[in-house]
């Protein structure tokens, strides 16, 4: 939908896993190998968290990371949102273990469940808090780490996956050029089980039985995914630009989540976007789930792809099954 959000991103931060996996180090341990992966998915690498790094830590760091940034304090931030699958732990939530890591006093914060689309949801949640006038300067972190529950001894899923949290700190703007000019976001709970983890919850909490059957691992319709994940990128920007009232020209970047290089590019080549103008760095992080859009996002800033005044798409999709869109000038 056409929408008009006085928000701009302040500060960008990230962390990532710190043990670097290739995918020689899985074709070692299955029956796979470095061509394939990288044929069927651009994953050359993934980070992934060691026995000592978890996502409490990682949310923590790369929000330290925002902050520094945006020259901010703690005490600044009025909202903490936490898109996360892998909390730190069941209860509470990562947003209120991660209030009391920084220091942010007591300000509201919660955690969103919507797996890779969500720091895309997230960040839309954030701007109605900011739009409507409840905060002013909102933390949003998508963290996971998706290593602690994928299963390794699965050639499908495994090689897909990797840890890391990006923050990104949303502030209202003056600026009458600036902020949130389409968004949208959907769902389709009929293909719930297109990804999913089948125990751990209250319908199946862990026993011996759910551990030994490998129950508490992520599982996946691979082929499914794929397909859905085509069609809905390609819609999602298609309306966003329709939206916003802008042309494909315009677009000075797609900063798409990371799951399947080959999923980008069909996506892209359907709706005539050039790949030049998309941030691509699954090559190296593997499908970061809600990581994986602010990680991106910080690096096209850092590395001076993001320039003030781009009109700058964000676009995810993922389990649920679910889809979001942002398209902002920053
Ligand atoms: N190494 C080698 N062979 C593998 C393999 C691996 N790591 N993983 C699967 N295969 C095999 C399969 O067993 C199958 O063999 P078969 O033909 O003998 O049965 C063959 O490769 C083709 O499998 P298929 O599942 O059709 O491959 P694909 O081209 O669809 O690629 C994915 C598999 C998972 C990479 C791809 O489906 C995908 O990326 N899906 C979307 C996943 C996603 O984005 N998930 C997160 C959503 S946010």
């Amino acid at each position: 939908m056409k929408v008009r959000w006085p928000v701009e991103i302040v500060g960008t931060g990230i962390r990532t896993g710190s043990r670097v996996m290739t995918n020689d180090d899985f074709a070692e341990r299955l029956d796979t190998n470095d061509e394939w992966i990288q044929q069927r998915t651009g994953i050359r690498e993934r980070r992934l968290t060691v026995e000592n790094e978890s996502t409490l830590q990682l949310a923590r760091q790369a929000s330290e990371g925002a902050l520094e940034r945006a020259g901010l304090a703690p005490s600044d931030i009025d909202l903490i949102i936490c898109a996360t699958i892998t909390p730190e732990h069941v209860l509470p939530s990562t947003a209120c273990e991660l209030q009391a890591a920084l220091g942010c006093g007591h300000v509201p914060a919660f955690d969103h469940v919507s797996a890779c689309t969500g720091f895309t949801w997230a960040f839309l949640s954030a701007s109605q808090y900011i739009h409507s006038g409840m905060a002013n300067r909102v933390l949003v972190v998508g963290v996971d780490c998706m290593s602690r529950m994928t299963d390794y001894e699965d050639r499908g899923t495994s090689i897909l996956f990797g840890d890391a949290a990006g923050a990104a700190i949303l502030a209202r703007t003056d600026d009458p050029e600036r902020g949130v000019y389409a968004a949208s976001m959907g769902a389709d709970g009929s293909q719930a089980m297109s990804i999913w983890v089948p125990a751990g919850g209250s319908k199946e909490p862990a026993t011996n039985r759910t551990v030994n059957e490998r129950l508490h691992y992520i599982r996946m319709n691979g082929r499914e995914v794929y397909r859905f994940a085509v069609t809905k990128m390609q819609q999602q920007m298609k309306q966003a630009i329709e939206d916003a009232g802008v042309t494909v020209d315009q677009i000075a970047l797609v900063v798409p989540h990371q799951s399947n290089l080959r999923i980008i590019e069909s996506a892209c080549e359907k709706l005539g976007f050039p790949l030049s103008r998309v941030v691509i760095n699954i090559d190296r992080y593997g499908n970061t789930s809600a990581a994986s859009v602010p990680v991106a996002y910080h690096e096209a800033v850092t590395d001076g792809r993001i320039k003030p005044g781009d009109y700058v798409m964000l676009i995810a999709f993922g389990a649920g099954l679910t889809w979001g869109t942002a398209l902002l000038r920053v």
